[in-house]
């Protein structure tokens, strides 16, 4: 897969608060070249959040475009956007999203199983081989693991595709020392690798340094922290 750059030109996600609209971002412009890597930064509330989803397709800007690869991701239609996004994106929500009941083996192939009914053996090796580097057991239920482990099954989730494109909301937040570390050397090693970027909101310095870029969002309004 061919590494994808980011333009996002005069974005703009409103929402309505008690009958009034406010900007919850505003990006004027924001470019990230193939390969490259960043963290979004700024308190709680200034938007993060909404901007990773405006980023994977998840959430139509209220005005602006978001462009993957010189391609407008809400030119497409619905079913195409979500095509697009399980190939190419990995999103690890700040929630997890996991399904409690179901073993750490089967959370992390449900975005294979929305194309095929029956899951190819690579595949389901791939899953294993993720949740065996990151040491969580494939069997059980995932709502029995710690929150670290549930962590990581959520990040195997994301990998399962290795997509170009990893975005992560929050990802070491209320996590023990040791899952936070191992979470980092996770997202820091797909940044590294050719052609992948990684987005992750995060207060967490350590990860801020190892994405090696940082875009600052301030009550709505980003600037870009020169290092
Ligand atoms: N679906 C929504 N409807 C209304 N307001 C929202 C919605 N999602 C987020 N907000 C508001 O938008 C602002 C930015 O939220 P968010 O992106 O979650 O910030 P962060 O992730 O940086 O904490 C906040 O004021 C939040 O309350
Ligand atoms: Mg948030």
């Amino acid at each position: 897969m061919s590494a994808p750059s980011l333009a996002v030109r005069g974005l703009d996600v409103r929402f309505v608060d008690r009958g009034k609209t406010f900007s919850a971002v505003s990006l004027e412009s924001l470019d990230v070249a193939p390969g490259e890597s960043l963290a979004l930064t700024g308190p709680s509330g200034c938007g993060k959040s909404t901007l990773l989803y405006a980023l994977a397709g998840l959430l139509k800007p209220s005005s602006g475009t978001v462009a993957w690869d010189g391609s407008d991701v809400y030119a497409r239609g619905e079913s195409a956007r979500d095509a697009w996004r399980r190939r190419n994106v990995g999103f690890v929500f700040q929630d997890f999203e996991l399904l409690p009941e179901l073993s750490p083996l089967r959370n992390v192939l449900v975005p294979a199983t929305f194309e095929r009914f029956r899951v190819d053996a690579a595949t389901r090796a791939r899953a294993e081989s993720l949740l065996e580097k990151f040491g969580v057991p494939a069997r059980g239920a995932t709502g029995a693991l710690s929150r670290g482990e549930r962590q990581r099954v959520a990040l195997a989730r994301a990998l399962l595709f290795d997509p170009p494109v990893i975005l992560a909301d929050e990802p070491t937040a209320s996590l023990d020392a040791a899952s936070g570390a191992a979470v980092i050397a996770a997202l820091a090693e797909q940044a590294r690798a050719e052609g992948r970027t990684v987005i992750a909101a995060s207060h967490d310095p350590l990860l801020i340094k190892r994405l090696g870029g940082e875009l600052r969002l301030e009550r709505g309004q980003a600037k870009m922290a020169t290092a």
